[in-house]
C-alpha cells in the first residue's frame, strides 16, 4: 500500500493520510506494531482552501507534496488546528512558510499560545467560541470545543453543508486500515480492536471526557453522517458505530467474565500459584487473557492496557524485589490504576525470599480505584493451604 493516501469525500472536502509505519512507539511510550495513520483534511470552498491539521514533522516535506498536489500551499486561506498534539500540529510551520502566512489560523484560545511556545510562530489567528459557527465562502463551518479529548485546547469542526464531523482524537484508532473508509466488514472488524487499544492508551485516563463530550455533541442535535477522525477509519457507513464503541470503551464497561492475569515472575514462585489460579479459572469455563514477564517472555504494556479496560477482574502476581514489588509489575500497576481506574476486582497473588512487602505494596498502589478481593503472599514455593485461599479467592473474584 503506498504511504500516502489522497482521496475526496464528499465534493469539494479531500483527505489526505499519510502511513506511519516507521513509528513503533506512539508518544515514545506505546508499542504499536501495527502502526498509525495521520489524517489531514482539506475543504475547497467558493473564496479559498481551508485545511484542518497537518501531519507529524516526521512527514513534512511529504505533507507539503501532497497537499501542493490539489493546491498551492499560497491558495489556502484558512488553518484549523484541532489539537496541538506534534502528531497532528507537526507540519504547520512548514505549511505556514510555503504559505508565506498568508492563512488565518483558527484555533482553541489555548493553541494561539501553544504555536508560539511549540514552533515560535505567531501566524495570524482567529479564536473561536464553544459552538460559533463561520460562514467561510458557500460553506458553515461548526467548532466545539471537546476539551480532554486529548488535550485541554481540543476542538472538533461540524461541516454543516454534508454533515461531516471533523473529530480529530476522539473516534481514532491506531493501526494502518487497509481502506479509508468503514466500507468492508472485515476491515472495520480487525480495526475496532486497535481502536480500544488507541482509547485505553491514549484517552484512558481522561475517559470521563469521552461520555461528557459525546453527551454534548448529542445534545446539539448535529445531523453527523460521517465522522473523519485524524487517525483511521472515515465512518460513513456506520458512524453510530464509532460513537457507540467509544462510549462502551469510555465507560470501561466489562465484559462477562472476563479476567486478565497479569505476572512477573523471575524464578517460578509466583508461576506456580498463577498456574494454578488460571487451571481453577478454565475449569470454571472462563479463558483468562495472560500477560507475563519472565526470563523468557516480556509482553506488550500497550497491550495489557487494553485488554484490561473491558475486563471484569485483574490477578496480578509479583514478587518481593529489593524491599518492593518486582519493577515491571509495579509500573503496570501503575499505569493501570492511571489509565483505567474504576471498580473492577482485583486478586493479587505475591511470594517472598525473607520478608513480604510486595504484596501490601501493590494493594496500596491499586486499592483506591479497584476492589481487591484478597491479597495472598507466601514464603517460596506455595503450599496446598495457599492454592487452597487462591481457590477461595477466585470465587470471590469471579462470583
Ligand atoms: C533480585 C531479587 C531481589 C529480591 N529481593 C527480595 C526482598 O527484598 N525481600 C524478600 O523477602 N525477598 C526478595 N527476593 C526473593 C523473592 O521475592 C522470592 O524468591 C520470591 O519467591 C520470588 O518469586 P518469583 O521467582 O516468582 O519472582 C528477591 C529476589 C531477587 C531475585
Ligand atoms: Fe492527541
Ligand atoms: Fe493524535
Amino acid at each position: 500500500m503506498s504511504k500516502v493516501l489522497i482521496d475526496e469525500i464528499v465534493n469539494g472536502l479531500y483527505i489526505l493520510r499519510v502511513n506511519d509505519e516507521d513509528i513503533k512507539y506512539f508518544e515514545a511510550l506505546w508499542s504499536i506494531p501495527e502502526g498509525i495513520t495521520y489524517n489531514s483534511y482539506l475543504l475547497k470552498t467558493s473564496t479559498g482552501y481551508i485545511l484542518f491539521d497537518t501531519w507529524k514533522h516526521h512527514y513534512s516535506k511529504l505533507f507539503l507534496e501532497s497537499l501542493s498536489s490539489i493546491v498551492d500551499p499560497k491558495e489556502i486561506k484558512y488553518i484549523v488546528v484541532h489539537h496541538m498534539e506534534p502528531d497532528h500540529s507537526g507540519s504547520i510551520k512548514e505549511v505556514l512558510e510555503a504559505n508565506r502566512y498568508k492563512a488565518i489560523v483558527i484555533g482553541h484560545p489555548l493553541t494561539k499560545m501553544m504555536l508560539k511556545s511549540f514552533y515560535g510562530i505567531e501566524p495570524r489567528f482567529r479564536i473561536v467560541r464553544d459552538g460559533e459557527v463561520l460562514d467561510i465562502g458557500d460553506k458553515k463551518l461548526m467548532f466545539i470545543h471537546t476539551p480532554w479529548l486529548h488535550w485541554p485546547e481540543t476542538i472538533m469542526t461540524y461541516l454543516e453543508d454534508y454533515g461531516v464531523l471533523l473529530s480529530c482524537d476522539a473516534f481514532g484508532g491506531y493501526s494502518i486500515p487497509s481502506t479509508i473508509f468503514d466500507d468492508n466488514r472485515e476491515v472495520v472488524k480487525s480495526y475496532m480492536s486497535y481502536v480500544k487499544k488507541y482509547i485505553a492508551n491514549i484517552i484512558g485516563y481522561y475517559r470521563n471526557h469521552i461520555l461528557r463530550n459525546i453527551e454534548k455533541i448529542k445534545k446539539l442535535g448535529l445531523n453527523i453522517k460521517i465522522i473523519a477522525p485524524a487517525h483511521g477509519l472515515v465512518f460513513r457507513n456506520n458512524p453510530g458505530r464509532i460513537i457507540d464503541y467509544y462510549l462502551r470503551i469510555g465507560k470501561a464497561e466489562p465484559l462477562d467474565n472476563k479476567v486478565v492475569v497479569i505476572y512477573g515472575s523471575m524464578y517460578g514462585f509466583v508461576e506456580k500459584a498463577i498456574e494454578y489460579a488460571i487451571e481453577v479459572l478454565r475449569k470454571n469455563g472462563i479463558k483468562p487473557v495472560v500477560f507475563k514477564f519472565t526470563d523468557k517472555e516480556q509482553t506488550s504494556i500497550s497491550d495489557i492496557v487494553s485488554e484490561v479496560i473491558d475486563s471484569k477482574a485483574i490477578i496480578f502476581g509479583a514478587g518481593t524485589y529489593e524491599a518492593g514489588v518486582f519493577p515491571t509489575i509495579r509500573y503496570v500497576a501503575e499505569v493501570i490504576k492511571h489509565k483505567v481506574g474504576g471498580g473492577k476486582q482485583v486478586l493479587i497473588i505475591s511470594s517472598y525470599g525473607w520478608g513480604g512487602v510486595a504484596g501490601k505494596k501493590l494493594q496500596d498502589i491499586l486499592a483506591p480505584e479497584f476492589n481487591i478481593v484478597d491479597v495472598i503472599e507466601f514464603r517460596g514455593m506455595p503450599s496446598k493451604d495457599y492454592l487452597e485461599r487462591v481457590k477461595k479467592a477466585l470465587d470471590r473474584l469471579i462470583g
